[in-house]
């Protein structure tokens, strides 16, 4: 067991991406609204921009959190189309994913962009969600450890700690994401082990607390198995959050959610 290990609580967060219309989303959050989270862990889900009102109003009074799926790098000002972090904050958002594989790889973000939104978020109270993993060709090749390294290496300079403290991280390796193809347990542990004790190797004694989720093609089937892991603390959820039965089977096999 890791020291700490005792300390990080279960988190799971539902990425709804570009999905849904009014409708769809009422039904969904109408069962997610009489969800009953345990205190010792957290239920999130991020809907698209459009939608944050609608699903904050309809959540306020139960126990699931709201978050967002991205965020301007910008604080302000003349930046067409973009979000910022202070107008997230004022619609109730807790947690914000930043360096989404889908924003890396299809919008072209790079890392740099990756933490200065972190760091925007930070400044506005909010909790950054960041995202990293390697893609299938970088795990053929053996060099999943270096591309996750270079992915969080705008966080351990001495500026950037200070912002790793307050967030939470996710490994998602691309191959999994949308694909079916999930990380066996195995795979995920170990590189969810590698950030620790990498992280723990530059900075110490943010490692042990901080909480890492798991993502790629999680399911009610498998998550049991991928959150008993000791390094993984809770999941980032695609598709299986857009259907309510699914995504509330896969909270409580985080122990975030107690049938009533
Ligand atoms: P998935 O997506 O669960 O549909 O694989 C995970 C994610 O993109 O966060």
């Amino acid at each position: 067991m890791h020291e700490g290990e005792l300390m990080r609580s279960k988190l799971v967060i539902g990425n709804w991406k570009m999905n849904g219309d009014q409708a769809t989303i009422n039904g969904l959050i109408a069962d997610l609204s009489k969800t009953e989270v345990s205190r010792l862990s957290e239920l999130v889900v991020c809907p698209p921009f459009l939608y944050l009102q609608q699903v904050g109003n309809s959540l306020s009074q139960s126990a699931v959190k709201l978050g967002a799926q991205n965020v301007c790098q910008f604080s302000n000002g003349a930046y067409t189309g973009e979000v910022s972090a202070s107008m997230l904050k004022d619609l109730g958002c807790e947690y914000v994913l930043v360096g989404h594989s889908e924003r890396r790889h299809v919008f072209g973000e790079s890392s740099q962009q990756v933490f200065d939104k972190a760091s925007q978020l930070i400044e506005a109270g909010l909790v950054p969600v960041v995202c990293v993993g390697e893609t299938l060709s970088e795990r053929e090749s053996g060099i999943t450890e270096k591309s996750v390294a270079e992915q969080l290496s705008f966080f351990l300079t001495e500026q950037g700690v200070a912002v790793l403290e307050k967030c939470v991280l996710a490994y998602e390796p691309v191959w999994a994401i949308g694909t079916g193809l999930s990380a066996t347990p195995g795979q995920a542990q170990d590189v969810h082990r590698f950030m620790r004790e990498h992280i723990g190797s530059r900075v110490a004694g943010v490692s042990a607390r901080l909480q890492i989720l798991y993502g790629g093609s999680v399911k009610a089937g498998n998550a049991a198995e991928l959150f008993a892991m000791p390094d993984i603390d809770g999941g980032l959820i695609g598709g299986a959050s857009l259907v309510a039965k699914e995504f509330l089977a896969i909270a409580e096999a985080a122990g975030s959610y107690k049938a009533t």
